[in-house]
């Protein structure tokens, strides 16, 4: 009776590791082969606006690069002033004239004096996108890309005047930058999306933020032999209660994302990803470079600051108010936010996922995720998670948690679960721990037993 009521189970949150405190000293910040640093770190000050490096753009119109939209080869060439909001319309038509048949501004309009406070601030400063090419993150390759929040909201700011050049096409490897979609249609949730967006952009426009965000595409080449892992499980701290992004503060937080990062964010899409996508708006340029994720890659991105806040979820989605977010810096003048995007696979028949190959592939990803090559385990942050893959994406609840734990343990991080306001999934996860623990039961072992439903069990799950 006594365990009907608890609000959560397992270790007590507080036991758990977070950033900053659980973390080693930062080794210097410098650009290498494998980190482009576009600032100059030999001036990075706590507190100050970070400078571009280098202060000269090069133009790179090529397969390794983003196509900005201030280079030369771009055919619809980019004012510096934008224009005003009677002639907004029209301007980001100009930019994309083969479709200025198809797109339609009817949300756009509907928050127009929203609009036109924030675009009369917001100048496409052409001299802040003179920078270093940004190099594109691509499929299996192990590469860093460090940012100036600065130098995002301008990339930001363009892609909400659709001005990235060669991005509309629907077939590409990429996700979608320009927001033309937001704009159009009649949609409740779109206008939630814009409030929400235009928040980040008044804030920005009102002070230059001040520090740096880092996205890593990393890939797994050796993934465990989980069959014969002997590793133990790690901690685990269970709760029907709040958000991953709330009480999972300082800790590597998941993004239920998909393939193509970021999901429907520049579009109708409005669950777990695409609502942190808008509400922490940097994760969104990340769009721009990232071509979509392969089975044994996943997209870390450190440093983003929360905007907004919200209520609601999906069609009850609200966006809030304001969110002065002081979450610490690191010595690289990052938030201390981890978030991790993660895409699990989308599942149409429910047994689909109780194949081996397709457990595995969720394993992989999972510790592809949660691993850090070369760091020590006691310094690790735990993993905030949840109901990963299992609401859009229609995985069951219970597999997938122990998928995660199993992942969780071989990259040796404690994990703090969010079941969004399910007593019962947390009881369950919780118990399937418990008796994982006191037998001290192997990964391996728990691969090998993992309880695959037959057909007279699937009818009542
Ligand atoms: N904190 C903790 N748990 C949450 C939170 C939160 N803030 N938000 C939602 N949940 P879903 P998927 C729980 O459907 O199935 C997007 O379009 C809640 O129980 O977002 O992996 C992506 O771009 C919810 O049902 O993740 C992908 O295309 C569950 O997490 C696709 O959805 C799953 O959230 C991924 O779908």
């Amino acid at each position: 009776q006594d365990d009907m009521d608890r609000r959560w189970l397992g270790t007590p949150i507080e036991e758990l590791n977070r950033m900053p405190q659980c973390a080693p000293p930062l080794s210097h910040l410098k650009h290498t082969a494998s980190h482009t640093v576009t600032v100059r770190t030999d001036l990075l000050r706590e507190g100050e606006v970070p400078q571009h490096y280098p202060s000269k753009f090069k133009d790179a119109w090529d397969d390794v690069s983003v196509k900005m939209p201030c280079s030369e080869k771009n055919l619809f060439s980019v004012e510096t002033e934008v224009p005003c909001i009677s002639c907004l319309q029209d301007a980001i038509l100009r930019y994309n004239m083969t479709h200025a048949k198809k797109w339609d501004f009817t949300t756009l309009n509907l928050l127009c004096t929203e609009v036109r406070l924030v675009c009369q601030k917001i100048r496409l400063n052409s001299q802040k996108m003179k920078e270093t090419p940004i190099p594109l993150l691509k499929a299996r390759q192990n590469h860093s890309l460090t940012l100036s929040q600065e130098q995002i909201s301008c990339l930001l700011a363009n892609a909400f005047f659709c001005t990235f050049p060669k991005r509309n096409s629907r077939n590409s490897n990429y996700p979608e930058i320009n927001f033309h979609r937001l704009f159009e249609g009649y949609s409740f949730r779109k206008i939630e999306k814009l409030k929400t967006l235009l928040c980040y952009f008044r804030r920005v426009t009102q002070t230059r933020p001040k520090g740096l965000v880092t996205f890593t595409r990393q890939c797994l080449s050796n993934p465990p032999n989980w069959e014969s892992s002997k590793t133990l499980m790690t901690r685990l701290h269970i709760t029907c209660e709040g958000t991953i992004e709330e009480h999972g503060y300082g800790m590597l937080q998941v993004d239920f994302a998909n393939r193509c990062v970021g999901g429907g964010v520049t579009g109708h899409g409005l669950v777990q990803e695409e609502i942190r996508f808008i509400i922490n708006p940097e994760l969104i340029a990340s769009r721009l470079f990232t071509e979509a994720l392969e089975s044994n890659e996943c997209l870390i991105i450190t440093g983003t600051e929360q905007y907004s806040k919200y209520t609601g979820y999906s069609d009850t989605y609200k966006w809030k108010e304001n969110h002065k977010d002081e979450t610490p810096r690191d010595d690289w003048q990052r938030r201390c936010t981890e978030i991790v995007a993660l895409d699990a696979i989308k599942y149409r028949n429910f047994l689909e996922q109780f194949q081996p190959e397709k457990m595995s592939r969720e394993l992989n990803k999972a510790y592809c995720g949660f691993f850090r090559p070369g760091a020590n385990r006691k310094q690790l942050s735990a993993v905030a998670t949840g109901n990963w893959g299992c609401g859009a994406f229609g995985g069951d609840t219970r597999l997938k948690a122990l998928i995660q734990l199993m992942a969780a343990a071989e990259a040796g991080r404690d994990m703090a679960y969010f079941t969004f306001r399910d007593a019962q999934l947390m009881r369950d996860v919780h118990e399937m721990h418990t008796f994982l623990t006191e037998r001290q039961t192997t990964v391996g072992r728990t691969h090998t037993h993992t309880p695959r439903p037959t057909h007279t069990q699937t009818h009542s799950l």
